[in-house]
């Protein structure tokens, strides 16, 4: 038996190489917050979604080495049975006020908080579901909508126009609507239109679910993320591991929502807490955000830098105009070697491939931090500049 599952194993392994999609593991090293790779080379880092830098903030490593000694390294129960502390409390209310809503509740991950409360929603009421879900939506939304078992349809990415005709469809049917979106695409870096998003959900009736993982802390009033700027949204999921440099996640909403999640959300109610030092981390970034506008602000100029520079090299950034900044490549042999080149000059900007964006567009996705000092970024424009060919695509 494990023989064979062995061989199809490796089987199915091959067919990913030749394919050029095998992934790998491998090792990287944080010292005095430079990146460097199993040789000890350092990198400028334009991959990693430590968009402010908080991962290596000396508060946030004291207060979580502080919480870890004062209340034990582990959380000893699932939070119904004795993982909930006063500490869990506090820093749960301190993140509904930062995302001005009336509560929220902590998840150990996006992917688990998106994979459990989509399902949780769906099965409200008894009249059933029917979910709306922008295509790109990340890998842990989709599981979610499967694992809801009802009609999921997908919107074109962003179609706003394409939503509605699928809403009309559906209007008559005795379902409850949600619409599943990103405020900023992890792929793309592009961000929904939420305003309209609202107007539409409230036109048909709709729930929204707004993803804010890479919002959070980085845009909307104070890095309170782009829900935060209008009103309507009635469910925000957001991560704590990005931004934040933390670990886990959060839903934010209404009391009743939070309610509803700890009695129905599987993956709220069968796992084990947050540890202290997880929750001590979180504590000081919710310290540390709303005051780090001048980093914000720093991060969008070198995004705007960096999308001008690929822009003149001919690579398509789709819509980005975020901190996330593609540039398209378009096969996975060709994404691949674009990144040795730029890993080779001293730049690491990890090569995405299908199946986490679609066929054709294998990619450069660059994730720029604030904590990218102005002698690092302009040595990864100039490496841009001169190690990335003008696109074959679309130049000359
Ligand atoms: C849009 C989006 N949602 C959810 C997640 C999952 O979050 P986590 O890393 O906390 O599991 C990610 C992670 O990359 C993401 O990009």
């Amino acid at each position: 038996m494990d023989a064979s599952l062995d061989t199809l194993l490796q089987g199915s392994l091959a067919a990913l190489s030749e394919a050029n999609r095998l992934r790998r593991l491998r090792p990287w090293h944080w010292h005095n917050g430079t990146l460097h790779d199993a040789n000890g080379r350092a990198l400028i880092d334009a991959s990693s979604n430590d968009y402010l830098g908080l991962s290596q903030h000396p508060l946030v490593k004291t207060r979580a080495a502080e919480w870890a000694v004062r209340h034990g390294a582990g959380a000893p129960a699932s939070r119904l049975v004795t993982g909930t502390r006063d500490i869990t409390l506090a820093v749960e209310e301190k993140l509904a006020a930062f995302k001005r809503c009336e509560a929220a509740l902590l998840f150990s991950s996006g992917f688990q908080a998106n994979a459990t409360v989509i399902p949780a929603l769906a099965g409200v009421g008894s009249d059933g579901t029917a979910i709306f879900s922008d295509e790109l939506n990340h890998a842990s939304m989709v599981h979610g909508c499967r694992a809801a078992r009802v009609k999921t349809q997908v919107f074109r990415h962003g179609d706003l126009d394409h939503l509605d005709q699928l809403l009309c469809q559906q209007s008559g049917n005795p379902e409850r609507k949600l619409i599943l979106t990103e405020s900023v695409f992890s792929m793309d870096g592009d961000r929904a239109d939420l305003p309209a998003l609202v107007q539409l959900a409230e036109r048909h009736g709709a729930a929204l679910y707004v993803d804010e993982a890479h919002a959070t802390g980085v845009l909307g009033p104070e890095g309170r993320g782009l829900a935060a700027e209008c009103r309507g949204v009635d469910v925000v999921m957001g991560t704590l591991g990005k931004a934040f440099g933390a670990f886990g996640a959060y839903i934010a909403g209404s009391r009743a929502l939070i309610d509803y999640l700890v009695n129905r959300c599987p993956g709220f109610i069968y796992t084990t807490a947050l540890p202290p030092a997880v929750l001590g981390a979180i504590d000081a970034a919710l310290d540390l955000v709303p005051g780090m506008d001048p980093e914000r602000a720093r991060l969008a100029q070198n995004s705007q830098r960096l999308r001008d520079v690929l822009a003149q090299r001919n690579y398509d950034t789709l819509g980005s105009s975020t901190q996330i900044i593609p540039a398209v490549i378009g096969s996975e042999k060709d994404a691949l070697a674009a990144a040795q080149r730029l890993e080779d000059a001293g730049v690491l900007a990890v090569a995405i491939r299908p199946p986490t964006v679609p066929e054709g567009t294998s990619r450069l996705r660059f994730a720029l931090g604030s904590a990218l000092d102005e002698a690092s970024m302009q040595h990864l424009l100039m490496t841009v500049a001169t190690h990335l060919p003008p696109h074959p695509l679309k130049a000359g």
